[in-house]
């Protein structure tokens, strides 16, 4: 699956952006679980690089602060001090250039050879991608061609313009071997596990298809507002960009992908492409008809009264920025053609939980039922990615005692034995990352393919201030999403 021969280990793993949101909730603590693991590699060296200036001390305290928050009790003093051992930090700004000499120094401080491949991970905001590469070059860090590794978070790009020239920026330094567009969710169990249930089972497979499907809804949907990242959520995010454009995107592709010729990543690419390619473009002028945006409104959040998105602090007055969309796609190909795939994300909603609903057709017959099919509940297969990992299937069976009424069952599966500790996506994305596996990393033709989709949508909404719907915190989201559903027994699973 990956070339990982040609790749050597490498000897730093430097993250920019160290002290920031991404890196405390999931970076930080990830790479900590790798250490517990025993899955760093040798004697690599880890270099945070942030604004906040820190002493090897306030650091460390950083450091227990960070994991303290995350896993309580759970932090082993041993793994700890492992953990704290390899890490340096650096206080600088990115933006200037005596920051990147010192990097440097930083690196090559202990031989040459210790700066033979660097892995850089930019968990910064996206309008300082190009800053950081540019000056990454200007002090020979693309040099030897091939060498070091640069991950690239999330969104790439704020429309199909920036994401290609952003691009370009990074293939005048790096060679595409080199470059990590990351999608944590690629690293999620049940997004591979999509994989193994769809092509490993031949129960499934057949009926995976436009004759018994009548339609999908993926939804990520979370309780939590923006917290503290209004900086990057209301200038570069809002819920198309920072979810939909990527994440669900994703999650759309690995449920309506053909069979890949292999595992190989580029196998596996190519049919994800294939979907992206298939998908029909909505008409900038019927962005309406197929998708809602909303902001969120004052309202409840875990019991507790919360604020709207327009009173969140950095948000700008005048703010366009979205925090929930519902769209209606249609992938126009011989496996799916008219079978519609909703997909919806938000934040500040009812509660904090991903998931797949596939919604079969009803049987072509009703022999147990007086009532019209509407009333009758069809077939569900139905993934959740979190909170749970699990699948369910409900079906029906008869209902005990006389007559032949049915009932719907639920087949259950989770598939987490009790004793399995979840796993983290970026667990194993930044291992995968370390080890130079770019099977769950995202091509460049997936990124602007699903660009090409979603710029109509950003375009239309940047003309049309109106269409911006509001809905109260602790809701699912604003009235009458409903209207993009095509027949009136669909509706959403908020299960
Ligand atoms: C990130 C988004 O990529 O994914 C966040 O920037 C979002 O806004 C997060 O909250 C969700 O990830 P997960 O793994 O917690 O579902």
């Amino acid at each position: 699956m990956s070339n990982q021969e040609n790749n050597p280990q490498p000897s730093h793993f430097v993250i920019f952006g160290a002290t920031g949101n991404l890196a405390t909730i999931k970076l930080l603590p990830c790479i900590y679980n790798l250490e517990a693991a025993g899955r760093i590699p040798g004697d690599m060296k880890l270099l945070a690089l942030g604004r906040q200036v820190h002493s090897d001390e306030s650091w460390r305290a950083h450091l227990e602060k960070v994991l303290h928050d995350k896993f309580g009790e759970k932090v082993d003093p041993i793994v700890f001090e492992r953990f704290v051992q390899r890490f340096s930090y650096m206080a600088g700004d990115l933006r200037e250039t005596a920051f990147y000499q010192s990097l440097k120094n930083k690196i090559y401080e202990s031989g040459p050879a210790a700066g033979s491949n660097v892995v850089f991970y930019l968990s910064i905001i996206p309008k300082d991608f190009n800053t950081v590469i540019n000056f990454l070059d200007e002090y020979g860090f693309s040099e030897p061609r091939g060498l070091h590794r640069i991950v690239v978070e999330k969104p790439f790009g704020s429309d199909l313009e920036t994401a290609q020239q952003l691009n370009r920026s990074l293939h005048k330094h790096f060679d595409e071997e080199q470059i990590y567009r990351i999608d944590h969710y690629l690293g999620k169990e049940t997004v591979q596990n999509l994989l193994v249930y769809r092509f490993a089972n031949t129960l499934i497979e057949p009926l995976w298809n436009r004759n018994f499907i009548n339609h999908v809804q993926i939804t990520v949907a979370e309780d939590f507002g923006i917290g503290t990242r209004a900086d990057y959520y209301d200038k570069s995010g809002g819920a198309m960009r920072d979810m939909l454009q990527n994440h669900l995107m994703q999650l759309l592709t690995v449920v309506a992908m053909e069979p890949p010729a292999s595992l190989e990543a580029d196998a596996v690419r190519d049919e994800k492409v294939k979907v992206l390619k298939s998908m029909r473009i909505i008409p900038e002028d019927k962005v309406d008809d197929y998708v809602v945006r909303a902001q969120y409104a004052v309202g409840t959040a875990k019991g507790q009264a919360v604020h709207g998105y327009m009173s969140e602090t950095g948000v700008a007055e005048d703010s366009s920025t979205e925090t929930f969309t519902a769209a209606k796609f249609y992938i126009d190909n011989w496996r799916w053609r008219g079978v519609p795939f909703f997909l919806r994300t938000g934040k500040r909603l009812a509660a904090t939980q991903s998931t797949i609903a596939i919604r079969f057709r009803h049987p072509p017959q009703h022999l147990f039922h007086d009532e019209s099919f509407e009333h009758i509940e069809p077939n569900w297969i139905y993934l959740s990615l979190q909170p749970t990992e699990s699948m369910h299937m409900e079906m029906h069976v008869k209902a005990p005692g006389l007559g032949m009424d049915t009932r719907v069952v639920s087949l259950n599966a989770s598939y987490r034995k009790a004793d399995e500790k979840p796993l983290e996506a970026y667990e194993a994305l930044l291992l995968d990352v370390m080890r130079g596996d770019k099977t769950l990393f995202i091509r460049f033709d997936e990124v602007e393919w699903a660009w090409r989709v979603v710029d109509p949508i950003i375009k239309a909404w940047a003309k049309n201030k109106d269409s911006m719907q509001s809905y109260p915190a602790g809701s699912w989201g604003p009235e009458g999403t409903e209207k993009i559903f095509d027949c009136h027994d669909q509706e959403w699973r908020n299960d």
